[in-house]
């Protein structure tokens, strides 16, 4: 079993891994200070330290360090080893960019875009509750990034999704991130590498077995997390099945206790497969709510945010629904078009047998009127 899997933020008594609060973070990473300036710290976790710190330049960037001589077993390498090389050929929006990495004896660095926003975790610790709007454009938005890194080449499984790794900037942009222990056919050994995180971890991920699925059902409990505020490990069990409905709140309807169940669903076969399929069934559950008007006008604003930062993989939950419907209408007008062409020239015929040829000139002109001013009417709103 993979260690680094189950630890805690290793936290000690004087800091961070051992690191006190006035630490010369300069003088500890000498090799470090040589690039960069204004080292700080951001946080800690399973597998290290999270440092950030300005470039020659003035941007801020993330930097995990690994302490080598600290690391419980080569595993704990290897697992670093594999989110640089994973970052490193993942170019994708929604997940930190990679800049670059530093090695000395004694560290390993992954430096990285830093991302201004706090992980779900820390939203749920300090009490913040998200409107359920807000919660649907984070799920939304998580399903967006889980779509492109499974549909990638080579196709990645993140296996450890939980409120740690999902950060929510003010703006409502998501990112994903640490990616330790993910699974890729780029590695070869991951089928039989233990990894995930308790109370989020898909019951096949013990026999080493992923799909897709596991993600799916990482966010599903995260997401139960997140609308609850209860953490799945206080929720009773009712054999494999976690009952998390009575800690539901009234706003949240059910159609979306029934999509959190299928995502964790304990049997792979029967869960939302992945994340193509969970923004399929969630854009349905929303169009299908009556309710959820404002769901749509927030998530317009949101995510006209994102793009202005970056295209692809944080499309919110208008902007495709929304493109979609515009073409189903234009599809429509056009029939409709059509549909009037052909009366008004039947119209014209039969005028012209009373009328003569004046009918000729007369219909389509009283047609063009009557359509002119239903233009005018409908675009002045
Ligand atoms: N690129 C980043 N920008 C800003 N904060 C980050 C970044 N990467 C990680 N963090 C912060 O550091 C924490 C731990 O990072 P993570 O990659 O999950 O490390 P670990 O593998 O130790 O769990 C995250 O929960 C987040 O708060
Ligand atoms: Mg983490």
């Amino acid at each position: 079993m993979d260690k680094s899997e189950f630890s805690p933020a290793k936290e000690t008594s004087s800091g961070y891994r051992g690191y006190s609060e006035d630490s010369n973070l300069a003088e500890i990473h000498p090799e470090l200070a040589n690039k960069y300036h204004d080292i700080s710290y951001i946080a800690s976790g399973a597998q290290g330290t999270v440092l950030c710190a300005l470039d020659d330049y003035g941007k801020k960037v993330a930097i995990k360090v690994l302490d080598i001589q600290s690391v419980e077993s080569f595993k704990d390498i290897e697992l670093f080893e594999r989110e640089i090389e994973t970052l490193r050929n993942l170019s994708v929006p929604g997940v930190p960019a990679f800049i670059e990495t530093i090695r000395t004896d004694r560290y390993m660095y992954l430096v990285e875009e830093y991302i201004s926003a706090l992980s779900l975790d820390k939203y749920i610790s300090s009490g913040k509750r998200f409107l359920f709007g807000d919660i649907l454009i984070i799920l939304r938005k998580t399903a967006r990034i889980l779509q492109t890194i499974e549909s990638g080449i080579p196709p990645i499984i993140h296996r450890d999704i939980k409120p740690a790794n999902i950060l929510v900037s003010d703006d409502m942009s998501v990112w994903l991130v640490d990616f330790g222990v993910v699974a890729s056919k780029r590695q070869k050994s991951f089928a039989t590498t233990f990894a995930g995180t308790a109370g989020y971890l898909a019951p096949e991920q013990l026999y080493g077995k992923v799909t897709p699925a596991a993600d799916i059902f990482s966010l599903g409990m995260t997401m139960i997390h997140l609308v609850t505020s209860v953490s799945p490990c206080e929720m009773e069990m009712d054999d494999l099945d976690l009952k998390f409905e009575k800690y539901i709140p009234e706003n949240v309807p059910n159609w979306f206790c029934e999509l959190l169940k299928k995502m964790i669903d304990p049997s792979p076969k029967k869960r939302i497969q992945n994340g193509n399929e969970l923004i399929q069934v969630l854009d349905f559950g929303i169009k299908c709510d009556p309710n959820l008007k404002h769901v749509f006008e927030n998530a317009e604003s949101a995510c006209s945010q994102d793009r202005g930062k970056s295209e692809q993989g944080r499309g919110g939950l208008v902007s495709e629904s929304g493109s979609q419907d515009a073409h189903l209408s234009k599809k429509v007008s056009g029939k409709y078009k059509v549909f009037l062409v052909i009366l008004i020239f039947t119209i014209t015929l039969s005028f012209t047998r009373f009328v003569g040829r004046l009918g000729l000139f007369l219909v389509p002109m009283v047609a063009l009127g009557i359509y002119l001013i239903v233009r005018s009417k409908k675009s002045g709103g």
